[in-house]
């Protein structure tokens, strides 16, 4: 299913995350945000063995080959949750899913996010684009609050997610220091949340089977 940027509604962002996201469509008339296929998983992988090789937003150190993204890929699918990618003229410049945030059983209803932007292209609102359609589609399912993990560095790095994620309505929550050591440097992680939908309101609707 292929989701329009220009008709995302994203209930609780910020409305000027919502207009940048219509925005970025405006400027990139030929630009889609949808559901990644088999096709994307080579880009995919390019995008995000980059970032591992070269960044420390991941704590992965050795990048995932064709194949392991092709099973993570199945994994999200299976569990009914997104995994957007945002492609311009036949490209993937980014893509965006929501895995379990934990997996013991009663963290069911809060998922987390990964969003990773070709290097390329970073800075044009394409990380944004991803980010508010990811919260879109989760609100329209059964989870309840998405939760964001950034790397931070003492020389900044991370202030770029940081601020991505509070365009789109995340707050931070709390920081673990030092406890990544990547490339030399040692790394906090920056916990954020933010509800999806009802959020703790009111309760969960589970789902009735479960594989
Ligand atoms: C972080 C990342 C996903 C952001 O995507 P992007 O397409 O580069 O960001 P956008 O252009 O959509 O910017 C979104 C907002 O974040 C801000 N932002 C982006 N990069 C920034 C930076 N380096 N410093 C400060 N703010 C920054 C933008 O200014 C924008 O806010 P604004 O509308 O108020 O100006 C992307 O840079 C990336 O892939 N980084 C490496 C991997 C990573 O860190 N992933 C996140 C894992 S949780």
């Amino acid at each position: 299913m292929n989701a329009p940027l220009a008709t995302l509604s994203v209930a609780s962002a910020t409305p000027m995350a919502v207009a940048n996201a219509t925005v970025a469509v405006q400027a990139c008339a030929s630009l889609s945000i949808r559901d990644a296929t088999g096709a994307d998983i080579p880009a995919i992988q390019a995008i995000y063995a980059h970032h591992v090789r070269h960044g420390r937003a991941s704590f992965e150190e050795v990048e995932p080959g064709v194949d392991d993204i092709r099973l993570r890929h199945a994994e999200v699918k299976r569990q009914g949750l997104p995994y957007l990618v945002a492609e311009r003229g036949g490209e993937v410049l980014g893509y965006a899913y929501a895995s379990a945030y934990r997996t013991r059983s009663a963290y069911r209803f809060a998922v987390e996010d990964s969003v990773y932007i070709d290097e390329r292209y970073r800075g044009q609102g394409l990380g944004l684009a991803l980010l508010a359609a990811l919260v879109s589609r989760c609100e329209s399912g059964p989870w309840r609050q998405m939760v964001a993990v950034v790397a931070c560095t003492a020389s900044g790095e991370g202030a770029g997610s940081l601020a991505l994620h509070e365009r789109v309505g995340f707050r931070t929550i709390g920081r673990l220091q030092s406890v990544g050591f990547k490339h030399g440097q040692w790394i906090d992680t920056v916990l954020m949340q933010r509800p999806l939908g009802d959020g703790e309101e009111t309760p969960p609707v589970e789902r009735a089977a479960r594989a």
